[in-house]
């Protein structure tokens, strides 16, 4: 379905509509019949505005947005990932959920979705597919509108329910970001698969003392089959790692744009990096685990 409406910012929006629902109601979500201009409104006339940049916000009034991603840190995901350090792990996992999906149209959800860098990537693989990207950052979801001539994306919280109908996603993405198991079962097609993306113990090794950022868990693999066991079995994984050659100022964005840019300053970041080769080998090291509905 694609509707024509020249006043509308996003034509994007409407190939995905019918999988959105009202985040109050649950019920549909559609385009308001009295005007043309942006917004989306379901029966029991809960009504959202679409940006001019071409998202919805779908936060209820209200709603915490504390560990949304700021305009520096999209800044800095963006300029790493259009150097290519992350190139190889945006590769496998297009490449494994694209063999999954149908020759016909099909929803490919990116939960927590940043700058719509991986969605754009399986999307780029899959002609049919039509992409949303969901974020709670509203500088993410401006940047991953842009991302793809087939991404929609829309501003909401990971942790509650998610303003998706039921089982429509033939794919989900998960790629360093929130996820609650229930909800990803729920919005997953009986056909679909979830595909997450989660840092292994060596993921920037290098980086890790030098430039003070935060450690990963030992075992984040083994934590996330349990935590999405029963509704989500695993149905592969592939271990991506390679080392990649960093500029320092990559670097600095490396630190700049994950959780340690909440307690360390851009400044003190480039001090840090100065006692480092540049370029620096810094190891990319993560598991790829598809599942699927149990
Ligand atoms: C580490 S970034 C990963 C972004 C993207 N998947 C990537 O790898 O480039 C985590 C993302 O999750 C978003 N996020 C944080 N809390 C969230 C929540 N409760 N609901 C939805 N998104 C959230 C942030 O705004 C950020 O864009
Ligand atoms: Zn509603």
């Amino acid at each position: 379905m694609h509707l024509i409406r020249p006043c509308h910012p996003d034509p994007v929006l409407d190939d995905v509509l019918p999988y959105l629902r009202c985040p109050v109601c649950a019920r549909s979500l559609e385009r308001p019949a009295d005007t043309d201009a942006g917004s989306l409104v379901c029966a029991a006339g809960h009504r959202f505005d679409v940006a001019r940049q071409g998202y919805v916000n779908l936060l209820p009034g209200g709603a915490k947005t504390g560990t949304a991603d700021t305009p520096e840190m999209l800044a800095n995901r963006a300029a790493v990932q259009s150097a290519g350090h992350f190139g190889p792990v945006a590769d496998a996992l297009a490449a494994q959920v694209a063999v999954h999906l149908p020759a016909e149209p099909a929803l490919v959800l990116d939960v927590g979705a940043g700058t719509g860098y991986y969605l754009a990537n399986v999307l780029d693989k899959a002609p049919q597919a039509v992409g949303l990207a969901l974020d709670i950052s509203k500088h993410a979801a401006r940047r991953a509108a842009r991302s793809h001539p087939r991404a929609g994306a829309v501003v909401a919280d990971a942790w509650q329910p998610l303003p998706v109908h039921d089982k429509c996603a033939r794919a989900v993405l998960n790629v360093f970001a929130p996820r609650t198991a229930p909800e990803l079962a729920r919005v997953l097609h009986e056909d679909g698969v979830l595909a997450v993306v989660v840092p292994a113990p060596d993921h920037l090794t290098e980086l890790a003392r030098p430039l003070g950022l935060l450690r990963v868990d030992d075992d984040k693999a083994a934590d996330l089959r349990q935590g999405l066991a029963p509704s989500l079995v695993p149905a592969a994984e592939q271990h991506v790692q390679y080392v990649t050659r960093m500029t320092r100022e990559d670097v600095v964005a490396v630190a700049g744009m994950g959780p340690s840019a909440w307690h360390t300053d851009a400044a003190s970041l480039a001090a840090r990096a100065a006692s480092l080769p540049d370029p620096t080998p810094v190891t990319v090291s993560v598991h790829l685990m598809i599942f699927r509905p149990g």
